[in-house]
């Protein structure tokens, strides 16, 4: 028996649900009968993102707020995206990190077991994995030595082995899906990417093309892979999406707990990208090679065969032209124009007060 028994429609708690993957996976469940109750403090999130299911605002490192959202929606399971994602600032900020992305899950743990709440799906990273001594071309299996490149890839790891002596200790029972590059956005054009600065390279090679932005730079163009520039395996977010539901539903054993890379299993270079965004637009990306950026690993391509065996999970839109051709859709939208490049206050109608 799983706790999607108990109730017709189980409320989950949707930490930074009002983020980039967060508020995808808010549709996704509410389309699958959950009921999505996202908490956020909208540091970083978009309000006018949450709009499958109720809206808390909130601060993970608040256990008084946290504990409030479970009684008031009888929360059953959660889903723990809230966090701090930018591996650059992480260099020079890490106190921040640890005290945000650990100090905040020390306290959603205890909050969810103090509620009897002891089903969690955690949203962490192939960054846990760094280069780690692979070859360039390798995928990357769930058993692959761990070694960050980043304090922001230290605090997800950090996150994981708590989680998993948890699921030992109490009973909790986790999935931790370590995402490869999520990339794309609801065809529906209502949410997708919008990150403040926005450092990721589809969202840039996108507005370059369309000449919203600057050039792009492409950060390195020696590495040891095929066409001398970085392999990663971009992830459509709706796949990455429905990972989440698969990941909440799956027949898991009281303490168990799994980590699960979601990727695809095929690396695109940074070139390929600035072509299928050409593609796209119907014009060339403006670029010029510079120099590598800092930790930034040659190739980070997924095994993903667990996910397949265990969630009984595959991706079924991510090609590159699928996630670039909804990526662009989503930048030229009303709500990106109004959520982005009118500031922070978007004039969305949002469904729930
Ligand atoms: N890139 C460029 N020019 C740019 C931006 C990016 O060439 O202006 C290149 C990067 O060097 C990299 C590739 O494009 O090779 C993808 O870069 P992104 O910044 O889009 O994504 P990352 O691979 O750096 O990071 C992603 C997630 C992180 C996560 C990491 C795990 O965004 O949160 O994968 O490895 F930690």
């Amino acid at each position: 028996m799983t706790f999607m028994d108990r109730g017709s429609k189980p409320a989950v708690l949707v930490t930074g649900g009002a983020g980039y993957i967060g508020a995808h996976t808010a549709k996704a469940l509410h389309e699958q009968g959950f009921l999505p109750v996202v908490f956020d403090s909208l540091s970083s999130g978009f309000r006018e993102a949450v709009r499958w299911g109720p809206f808390v605002h909130g601060d993970i490192r608040d256990a008084g707020a946290l504990a409030d959202a479970i009684d008031a929606h009888n929360v059953k399971a959660v889903i723990h995206f809230a966090g701090l994602i930018e591996v650059g600032r992480s260099v020079v900020k890490p106190d921040l990190f640890w005290e945000h992305n650990v100090g905040g899950t020390v306290t959603l743990l205890s909050t969810m077991r103090e509620k009897g709440v002891n089903r969690l799906v955690f949203s962490s990273s192939a960054a846990v994995y760094g280069q780690g001594g692979r070859a360039a071309l390798e995928t990357i299996p769930e058993a692959a030595p761990k070694a960050p490149a980043s304090p922001y890839g230290d605090t997800k790891l950090a996150c994981e082995w708590m989680i998993e002596a948890q699921c030992r200790a109490y009973g909790l029972t986790a999935v931790a899906l370590r995402y490869f590059n999520a990339a794309g956005a609801d065809p529906s054009g209502l949410i997708g990417e919008a990150h403040e600065p926005e450092t990721h390279l589809i969202p840039l090679a996108i507005a370059a093309a369309l000449g919203d932005g600057k050039p792009l730079t492409v950060f390195g163009s020696d590495f040891d892979t095929p066409d001398g520039t970085c392999l990663r395996d971009y992830i459509h977010v709706n796949d990455l999406a429905a990972a989440h539901v698969e990941a909440l539903k799956a027949e898991l054993a009281p303490g168990a707990y799994e980590a699960v890379n979601v990727g695809t299993g095929v690396g695109a270079s940074v070139l390929e990208v600035v072509e299928a965004v050409g593609r796209a637009v119907g014009r060339p990306v403006p670029h010029s090679v510079g120099a590598r950026r800092a930790g930034d690993p040659p190739s980070l391509v997924a095994d993903p065969a667990r996910a397949g065996a265990l969630l009984n999970w595959r991706p079924v839109c991510s090609s590159l032209d699928q996630i670039v051709s909804d990526a662009l859709r989503w930048e030229r939208s009303p709500q990106y124009g109004a959520g982005v490049r009118g500031g922070r206050c978007g004039t969305v109608q949002t469904t729930h007060a």
